[in-house]
């Protein structure tokens, strides 16, 4: 059976998203995570962004073996030089190089014109085959492109060495049926297109990256780039988990293989849900935690009766398991790390006492304790940036008749400090006295509050995204106690803020690259 090649950018173009930003040990974390679940190639980032992008890239490929790890480099010689320094030491290292290549971002952008253009790309790609012969040329917004000098681009890169030629749908433009017949296009008029893979890469801005991406493959395109979650550049990039149980579920139309372990998917998603900040929709496919609940009385009674009278996939493919209930306060220590082994989460013996202690504390408070509750307890207490700002201590006083109040204790660089506020509600009161504490200057952008499993005894799960200075950042907490787990998303939000401000000038031109 033929192949699609699995490539993903989730540390890449995934981490463009907006708020985004992961320090090398939660990039460490999801690399691993995607090693397990299969994906052939991982894009670790841009290393010439800035010194903590390139140290990301270079312990993702000193540490993944099973795996080819890229990075990308504009078409330059500079960009080429670091990328290559950055995975040198990877198992089968690849150079990702791209140049734009539609009129649009010609004349505007870098005012070359197609000649001088395309010139570029075949230097950019003859001066990376010095290092490797594992080459990919992507052509930016290349849906917007003229097709035949996309041919001739491809054509030329293809004999300067590229092994992977990559058809990006940059801005979300591309319509299915129109984008699958530019691929045919591009593979009928490239005379040595037989040499290299081709590949897509599309945008989500109308909500048809995956339906673009899976149009491609059935015209002839046999590597998909795409992202946990859909992650990425403004509205995101093709979901990794449609593309693969999309192909898997519709075998009769796309008889292809991939070589992923789709039951990871679910951990995967929550792992990099967790990292990123970035909370999946409920109702997103795959992955949502709608995705396979069924309200109506008609469907549960179908779905009690046969299963596939309303499920296309059987949950426990993408790791759900079937009895969700997995831990409870007479659960040991060898059940929890067994458990989190199953979720995707490799923790040393300290690690695991850490959120053992978490666990019981959680499963007191809580009778079921969930994948979900476990994934957050991880998330809270190992994998995060390291904290300038703690909780020590939280008492808020609320209900009808009373002003509420708050009076919060944090840690400021070790050292403690406590401050009373009123606020209109509870959650007001405890952000005023955090905001007072650590002397913020951020602005609230937005706030809110999902149920982790159902109950009224389930942990809520707060996201909180604040700006200051241009930098807007997601932080996430999690509690039984909304207000607790509010206060905690809002200093992880701090946090990252200032994580952010301290990588400031080489992550913004990073992300102003492109
Ligand atoms: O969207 C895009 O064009 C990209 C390329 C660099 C592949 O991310
Ligand atoms: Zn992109």
């Amino acid at each position: 059976m033929e192949r699609i090649i699995i490539f993903d950018t989730t540390l890449r173009d995934g981490e463009q998203s907006p708020g985004v930003s992961l320090n090398v040990e939660e990039k460490l974390q999801i690399g691993r995570q995607l090693e397990k679940l299969g994906v052939d190639v991982l894009e670790a980032g841009f290393p010439v962004a800035s010194p903590g992008d390139f140290e990301g890239v270079r312990r993702l490929a000193r540490e993944l073996r099973g795996l080819q790890v890229t990075a990308l480099a504009r078409a330059r010689k500079a960009d080429i030089d670091t990328a290559w320094e950055a995975i040198r030491e990877g198992a089968d290292p690849r150079i990702h190089t791209f140049l734009a290549t539609s009129d649009i971002h010609l004349k505007y952008k870098l005012k070359k014109n197609r000649d001088e253009a395309l010139e570029m790309a075949r230097e950019a790609v003859a001066y990376a085959a010095r290092f490797t012969k594992n080459i990919e040329f992507s052509a930016e917004d290349a849906s917007r492109s003229d097709l035949d000098y996309l041919c001739r681009v491809f054509e030329a890169v293809i004999d300067a060495g590229a092994t992977t030629v990559n058809f990006p749908d940059t801005v979300g433009y591309a319509i299915p049926h129109d984008f699958g017949r530019m691929i045919r296009y591009v593979i009928e008029h490239t005379p040595n297109i037989h040499k290299a893979v081709v590949s897509v890469h599309c945008h989500n801005d109308l909500g048809l990256a995956t339906a673009n991406a899976l149009s491609a493959v059935s015209n002839g395109a046999r590597q998909v780039e795409c992202t946990v979650n859909g992650i990425g550049e403004r509205a995101g990039n093709t979901a990794m988990e449609e593309v693969v149980m999309s192909v898997r579920t519709r075998q009769d139309l796309m008889p292809y293989a991939t070589s992923i372990d789709t039951r990871h998917i679910m951990a995967t998603s929550r792992l990099v849900s967790m990292l990123t900040g970035m909370v999946v929709q409920p109702n997103k496919a795959i992955v949502g935690a709608n995705a396979f609940a069924h309200e109506s009385g008609i469907h549960q009674d179908g779905v009690l009766k046969e299963r596939t009278t309303y499920e296309i996939i059987d949950p426990r493919d993408i790791g759900l398991s079937e009895g969700r209930l997995v831990l409870g306060k007479h659960s040991g220590r060898h059940a929890v790390k067994v458990k989190l082994e199953e979720l995707g989460y490799r923790l040393s013996d300290e690690e695991i006492d850490r959120v053992f202690v978490r666990f019981k504390a959680l499963a007191d408070r809580k009778k079921e304790v969930y994948p979900e509750d476990l994934a957050a307890l991880v998330a809270e207490e190992i994998l995060r940036i390291p904290d300038r700002y703690r909780l020590k201590y939280l008492h808020v006083a609320g209900g009808s008749g009373i002003r509420p109040t708050a009076t919060v204790a944090v840690e400021v660089d070790g050292e403690e400090v406590s401050h009373a506020c009123m606020g209109a509600g509870p959650i007001d009161a405890a952000f005023r006295a955090v905001a007072t504490l650590v002397r913020t200057e951020s602005r609230l952008l937005k706030f809110t509050v999902n149920s982790i499993s159902g109950g009224t005894d389930a942990q809520g799960e707060v996201a909180v995204r604040l700006e200051e200075a241009g930098h807007v950042v997601t932080g996430h907490g999690a509690d039984p106690d909304i207000i607790t787990a509010s206060v905690r998303a809002y200093l992880n939000a701090l946090n990252r803020l200032e994580h952010v401000k301290a990588n400031s000038p080489d992550k913004a031109s990073g992300k102003m690259c492109k």
